[in-house]
């Protein structure tokens, strides 16, 4: 028996909406009140925005360090990781070598540290989103969430990329939008690309 805490990668996932980002917060706020160092990294995936923080759909944030979605970006999130306790990395989904990002959080939890990655499971083509399936396969813990379906009120697993009629559209893997473009949807009121 030894009682030293061993390091964890915990993986958060679901549709837009589903609360990944809150949940994400709640976790490096609650290892904050323990009294542990805690970093957010966000990748920057839209030059038009530098915000310094992770910010849920309801308002509310978190201080993060954004960096590249890039290799450089990668390898800081390795070396600056290394001096906390605590690692935080929304969005994972948008750093283009998402197995570049599989390896380093996996290797954070090796040394000891809580590493907690939220990222979409899914696509608007409902398809796996990259290197999602790995990340959560090597995940000790995962928390799947879960949104509310916009058309129906049931949970929703899905989300659909929509025009500004709500019609179904679907087009290029990475499109940074918000409500306007996109929608929780469940199983049944998901459509899939033709
Ligand atoms: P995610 O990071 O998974 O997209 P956030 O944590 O940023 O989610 O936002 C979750 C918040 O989104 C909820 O607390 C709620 O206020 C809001 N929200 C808006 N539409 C929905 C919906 N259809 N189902 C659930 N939450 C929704
Ligand atoms: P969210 O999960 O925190 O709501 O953020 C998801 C981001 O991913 C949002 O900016 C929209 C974007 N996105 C894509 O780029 N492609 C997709 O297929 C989907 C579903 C979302
Ligand atoms: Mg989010
Ligand atoms: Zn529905």
């Amino acid at each position: 028996m030894h009682a030293k805490k061993c390091g964890r990668l915990e993986v958060i996932a679901g549709p837009m909406f589903s609360g990944k980002t809150t949940e994400l917060i709640r976790l490096l706020e609650r290892e904050e009140y323990a009294g542990k160092t805690t970093v957010m990294f966000k990748p920057e995936v839209d030059n038009r925005y530098h915000e310094r923080n992770v910010v849920t759909h309801k308002g509310a944030s978190h201080e993060a360090l954004v960096v590249s979605s890039g290799g450089r970006g990668l390898g800081q999130i390795e070396k600056l990781g290394k001096g906390f306790e605590v690692v935080g990395i929304d969005e994972a989904q948008f750093f283009r070598n998402g197995k570049e990002l599989i390896r380093i959080a996996d290797s954070l939890a090796d040394m000891g540290k809580t590493v907690i990655v939220s990222l979409l499971n899914r696509s608007h083509l409902g398809e796996p989103f990259g290197d999602a399936p790995e990340m959560i396969a090597r995940a000790d813990y995962v928390r799947m969430l879960t949104a509310v379906c916009r058309k129906c009120g049931n949970d929703a697993t899905f989300t659909q990329r929509v025009d500004q009629n709500g019609r179904e559209i679907f087009g290029k893997l990475v499109e940074v939008e918000g409500k306007d473009s996109y929608e929780p949807r469940c199983r049944d009121c998901f459509v899939k690309p033709r």
